[in-house]
């Protein structure tokens, strides 16, 4: 294998003033490369390694030098693949090739926890920048990411892990620093606002729904963590922990997915003037932070009921910005490569600078915050929302009058009431409630299911004021 020369030795290196040495007055591309290890060569390794190809006189330029594949960790190395890489580079010692000398960037896009958590730890402790599209170690292992990062003077970057090629890391790490953000809403998970998309537009069900986002690559085979809203908690946490600058765990967060929505809710939903879609949410209260996943009834008129199909949206309100939208795709071959190669760029970037000024090593740019030092996060119960709620009652006099009194009882006052069908038996009885304490609306709601005229609760929705 042949190997590329170090970006800078040492003694170059703690120099720093030396531009002949440190190669500043050479062109980009005669310059020593940035060696990167790209872990993956799956959907978005593969994206990858085409940018880098297809894009190097730009990426060159852009990274003040070129940037090169020196090794490539993949499973099987016999599968034919139709990437530009050369084959040679190709290694199933992942573990070896995160440490080696000859490596200044870990690309980390295999997925799973593991090993992928344990490499980008030991890249990080050996001083390497790590970028990775991995939400679920980040989220998880964020603390110890951080403090391998510290120990090892390494540099983490993961825009690509929250929400594809929309730039949300940046914007909320960077560029909202001189505010004091106040909520953040996104459409993080593609899959279910796809599924939810087609159920309102054709009026089909959840699971024929889901069968279409499978047959059209949207939904994995096996989709519990897109629909059971696990993958968008993962990319709530990214975003919470930077724009609260505290310490979000999986815990924290309620999280309810899409599979108990149906299209007689969605339909529903429209003709009171809402869209249904899967939020996560980030909120700001004296008391404390709120952060939740879950289906949500959305005003019609609200940028986020715009979003369609497969898009993202991450809608932020900060005290001094106002309002802002970010939209576009949350994942896919191509979008996703991309931001995984603009962090690739941005590592290079800081590398070349910081060894320029005589720094080792880059020093993370975006940290995980390790420490909860923002406002904790507030239990489940203690959540304010409105909410939604379709009761299967029994057609007979003096079944709303209980409900009502129910509800009373626990304080969650009633904002509309409609029932539908009349003479079938159940029929549905729907509440939209004023805002209300989480934990106050659950105990109605308890001892509503027990009432001998109420035959289910059937749906219970939380609704953008
Ligand atoms: N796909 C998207 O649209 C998207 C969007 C946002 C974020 N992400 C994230 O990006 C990451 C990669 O996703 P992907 O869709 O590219 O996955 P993928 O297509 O399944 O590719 C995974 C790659 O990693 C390799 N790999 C897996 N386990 C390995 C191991 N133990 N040792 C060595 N190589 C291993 C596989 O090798 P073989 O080829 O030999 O099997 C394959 O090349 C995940 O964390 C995912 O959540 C993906």
């Amino acid at each position: 294998m042949t190997q590329t020369p170090p970006l800078q030795s040492d003694a170059t290196s703690r120099g720093g003033s030396n531009p002949q040495a440190t190669g500043e007055t050479q062109p980009a591309d005669e310059r020593a490369p940035v060696r990167v290890a790209l872990l993956g060569l799956g959907t978005v390794g593969g994206g990858l390694a085409e940018i880098l190809a297809e894009l190097r006189a730009e990426i060159t330029e852009r990274a003040e030098g070129p940037v090169d594949i020196v090794g490539v960790a993949v499973r099987d190395l016999t599968r034919q693949r139709d990437v530009p890489v050369d084959p040679t580079l190709l290694t199933t010692d992942a573990a070896g090739l995160v440490t080696r000398d000859d490596v200044d960037v870990v690309v980390e896009v295999m997925g799973g926890l593991e090993p992928a958590q344990t490499l980008a730890a030991s890249a990080l402790r050996a001083g390497k920048a790590v970028v990775t599209a991995n939400k679920a170690i980040v989220a998880r292992y964020g603390g110890a990411l951080a403090a391998a990062a510290a120990a090892g003077r390494g540099a983490l970057y993961y825009e690509a892990a929250a929400a594809g090629a929309i730039p949300v890391v940046k914007v909320v790490g960077e560029s909202l620093s001189g505010n004091r953000v106040d909520s953040l809403m996104g459409i993080v998970n593609g899959t279910c606002n796809f599924i939810l998309t087609q159920m309102s537009a054709s009026g089909a069900s959840f699971a024929d729904a889901l069968a279409e986002a499978q047959a059209l690559g949207y939904a994995e085979a096996d989709p519990t963590s897109d629909v059971g809203g696990e993958d968008a908690a993962y990319k709530l946490i990214l975003l919470a922990r930077l724009a609260f600058d505290t310490d979000v765990q999986l815990a924290d967060v309620s999280c309810e997915g899409i599979d108990t929505v149906s299209a007689a809710d969605i339909a529903r939903a429209r003709d009171l003037g809402y869209a249904v879609k899967l939020l996560a949410v980030a909120q700001r209260r004296p008391e404390g932070l709120e952060a939740r996943v879950h289906p949500t009834l959305v005003p019609l008129a609200h940028p986020l009921a715009s979003v369609q199909g497969a898009f993202n949206a991450v809608f932020i309100e900060a005290d001094r910005s106002g309002p802002l939208m970010l939209y576009g795709q949350g994942a896919g071959r191509r979008p996703t490569a991309s931001a995984v190669a603009a962090d690739l760029v941005d590592a290079a970037l800081q590398l070349r600078r910081g060894r320029r000024d005589g720094i080792a090593a880059p020093g993370a740019p975006r940290p995980v915050p390790a420490l909860r030092r923002g406002p904790a996060v507030l239990p489940t119960a203690e959540g304010l929302s409105r909410y939604y709620v379709s009761l299967r009652v029994a057609d007979e006099p003096g079944v709303l009058a209980a409900v009502a009194s129910a509800f009373a009882s626990e304080g969650v006052s009633i904002a509309s009431c409609l029932q539908e069908g009349r003479g079938v038996d159940p029929v549905d009885l729907i509440f939209v409630t004023h805002t209300v304490r989480d934990g106050d609306l659950r105990a109605a709601l308890a001892t509503i299911a027990a009432l001998p005229t109420v035959r289910s609760v059937a749906s219970v929705m939380r609704v953008l004021a």
